[in-house]
């Protein structure tokens, strides 16, 4: 926990100071990158019911590493904002050279006031004790979206709560020939 604490609070200086976090890419298969975070927090809560839907039969030119850690972030965030009692589901796809991840959770829809700052480095809500986190893990998830080329999104009323994370299948595009069409 503390690794990741001091892990995060580097990637905060990273994105704030230097032109944004940095990546190293490469042609991957996503799909065990995600199921590989599943596990690990399926194990951390072996009490939540987590709904997979994973279709993501083309390669996404990513950093594997960095996919991780945000997905790991907005799971993360479903299991311990989210209301205990319902499940989370989360989705992947690669359509129209777009990757697409999701993941949704019930509970209160996030208040207006509180969406506006969601994104920003240690913005916390309301309800959180000395065992939580900092508030840095969706600026942090954002950062690595905008290094690929992508957003995240929110999408928040009473019948749930989803982010959703949208990029190119290639990254930025450097995977496109250099030549002319
Ligand atoms: N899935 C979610 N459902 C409801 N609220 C959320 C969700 N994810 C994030 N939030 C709200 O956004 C705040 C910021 O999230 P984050 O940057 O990950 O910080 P942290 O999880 O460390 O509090 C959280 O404190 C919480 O209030
Ligand atoms: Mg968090």
């Amino acid at each position: 926990r503390m690794a990741k604490m001091i892990e995060s609070v580097m990637d905060l200086a990273r994105g704030r100071l230097g032109g944004g976090i940095s990546l190293s890419k490469a042609i991957t298969a996503v799909e065990p990158v995600l199921d590989q975070v599943v596990a690990e927090l399926v194990a951390a809560h072996p009490e939540r019911r987590i709904e997979t839907n994973f279709e993501v039969e083309r390669p996404v030119f990513c950093d594997p590493a960095r996919i991780a850690q945000l997905f790991s972030n907005l799971l993360g965030n479903a299991i311990s904002h989210g209301a205990p009692d319902r499940p989370v589901r989360v989705e992947a796809t690669a359509k129209a050279e777009m990757f697409e991840l999701s993941v949704a959770n019930g509970g209160a829809a996030i208040p207006e006031e509180a969406r506006r700052r969601l994104f920003q480095p240690f913005y916390r809500g309301e309800a959180h004790g000395p065992s939580q986190g900092l508030g840095l893990g969706l600026y942090i998830a954002a950062e690595i979206a905008k290094a690929h080329g992508g957003s995240i999104e929110l999408d928040s009323s009473e019948a749930e709560t989803k982010f959703i994370l949208r990029m190119p299948l290639e990254g930025d595009g450097s995977l496109r020939p250099h030549s002319a069409p």
